[in-house]
């Protein structure tokens, strides 16, 4: 069986003492007993201090939301997947649509990051998903299966700390989600083609949602066969909609 997991991409929002006061609230609240991996995704500076306050027994973890593609040394601003690694880090979204479109990070340097990432031990939260006029015409499937190129030339063994995010970049911050169908198709589609280079690990492989996911339409889409939990955006900004997030992959 597949675990179920959501995890909270907080973007660029919450001061330190904001998302410290989300995290205490969340786990205030959760049942110790669920078997839902949560995963928090804050701003750099708030990974570490956030980590000290995790309680693992109730399966809370650590994720970037980015790194570096470079390993170290003189690239100023930069955050390397190794120091992620030191502070408390276990996961890093890769490939989020937003980071594609506004620092241009394109297949190459997103294959850079994965494997880096994989060398310092990182999960990656792989993210595809097409534009709204490449479904118009069709072609999402296309679209998606090209972007899985980076993950199909990973070996068995990096394939197994992979999760796909599929978000449909129309679906995000707009209010508007895929409907279970559209992204049980998707899901589908993705396991498949993983699965042309391994059925095993591809039955295995965590695929979440991200969208316009929200405490009214999550238990719908989480209940869709391929669909392991989501990526959540502005819903996880708030306690109270992301524990009833949580409560629907339950
Ligand atoms: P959203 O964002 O839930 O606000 O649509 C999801 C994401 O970008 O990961």
């Amino acid at each position: 069986m597949r675990p179920k997991i959501v995890a909270a991409n907080w973007k660029l929002n919450k001061t330190l003492e904001e998302g410290l006061n989300l995290v205490n609230f969340i786990q205030s609240k959760v049942n110790e007993y669920d078997d839902v991996i949560k995963i928090f995704c804050p701003t750099f500076p708030l990974l570490y201090p956030i980590h000290q306050v995790l309680q693992k027994n109730k399966k809370f973890f650590l994720g970037a939301q980015n790194c570096s593609a470079f390993e170290k040394g003189a690239y100023t601003g930069e955050v390397s997947a190794e120091i992620l690694k030191s502070v408390g880090c276990e996961y890093v979204i890769i490939g989020h649509s937003e980071r594609r479109k506004f620092f241009n990070e394109y297949e190459n340097i997103l294959k850079t990051k994965l494997s880096i990432s994989l060398k310092h031990q990182l999960k990656v939260i792989y993210c595809v998903g097409e534009e709204l006029d490449q479904r118009n015409q069709k072609l999402h499937f296309n679209v998606v299966k090209s972007q899985l190129e980076n993950i199909l030339e990973l070996t068995d063994e990096q394939l197994q700390q992979i999760i796909i995010a599929y978000e449909p970049v129309w679906a995000i911050g707009t209010g508007v989600n895929a409907t279970p169908k559209q992204a049980q198709e998707m899901h589908a589609f993705i396991r498949e083609t993983i699965a042309t280079k391994n059925a095993d690990i591809a039955n295995a492989l965590p695929i979440l949602y991200g969208g316009s996911c929200n405490p009214t339409n999550a238990s719908q889409l989480f209940s869709q066969p391929d669909i392991d939990g989501g990526l959540i955006g502005s819903a996880s900004l708030k306690g109270e909609d992301f524990i009833q997030i949580i409560y629907a992959a339950t």
